[in-house]
């Protein structure tokens, strides 16, 4: 298993359990739920779902194919991308309720890395199915 499954899946997993975290505490304490519903949602399926898939399809994509993955370089920079925008845009969504337009200024930058993320991710994949 290469580098990148094993860290997108332990990624993955790390994200599950505070995505679940983050469920259970807007169910005990639903006025948070204005805060971190949206943070819950996306780690849990950027981080946890996405996530579990791209280390999954690296491992499978090239094995179904026959040939090596496309470029190693660029799955290495997707799983940094990745995370770092997941985070950012993780902390990001409640940050707009206190720090106003620099919250949605954050949101939107780390939303942009994260497409610039799975867009390498699109590209990989596309290119070893060639
Ligand atoms: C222990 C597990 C979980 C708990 C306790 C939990 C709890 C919650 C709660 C309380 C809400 C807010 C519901 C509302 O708006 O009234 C919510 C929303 C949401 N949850 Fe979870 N959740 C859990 C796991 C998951 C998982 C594993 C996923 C995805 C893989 C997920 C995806 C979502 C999404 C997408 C929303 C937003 C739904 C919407 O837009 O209305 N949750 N969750
Ligand atoms: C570049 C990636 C993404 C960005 C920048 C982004 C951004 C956003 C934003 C700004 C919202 C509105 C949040 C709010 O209610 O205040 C939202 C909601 C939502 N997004 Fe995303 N999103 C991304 C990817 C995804 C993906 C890949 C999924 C599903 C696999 C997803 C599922 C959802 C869901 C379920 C909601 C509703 C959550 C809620 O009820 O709070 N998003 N997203």
């Amino acid at each position: 298993m290469s580098f990148e499954t094993i860290w997108f899946i332990r990624c993955a997993l790390i994200y599950l359990g505070t995505g679940v975290l983050l469920g259970i505490s807007m169910a005990i304490q639903p006025n948070w739920m204005l805060y971190i519903k949206p943070t819950h949602a996306h780690v849990n399926l950027l981080g946890f779902m996405a996530m579990f898939i791209y280390g999954v399809a690296y491992h499978v994509i090239p094995r179904f194919r026959g040939k090596a993955l496309f470029s190693n370089k660029l799955a290495r920079y997707h799983l940094i991308l990745a995370n770092v925008a997941l985070v950012g845009m993780a902390f990001s969504f409640p940050l707009r309720f206190t720090l106003g337009a620099m919250g949605n200024y954050s949101l939107a930058l780390f939303g942009t890395i994260q497409v610039v993320a799975v867009g390498m991710f699109i590209v990989n994949a596309w290119k070893t199915l060639d």
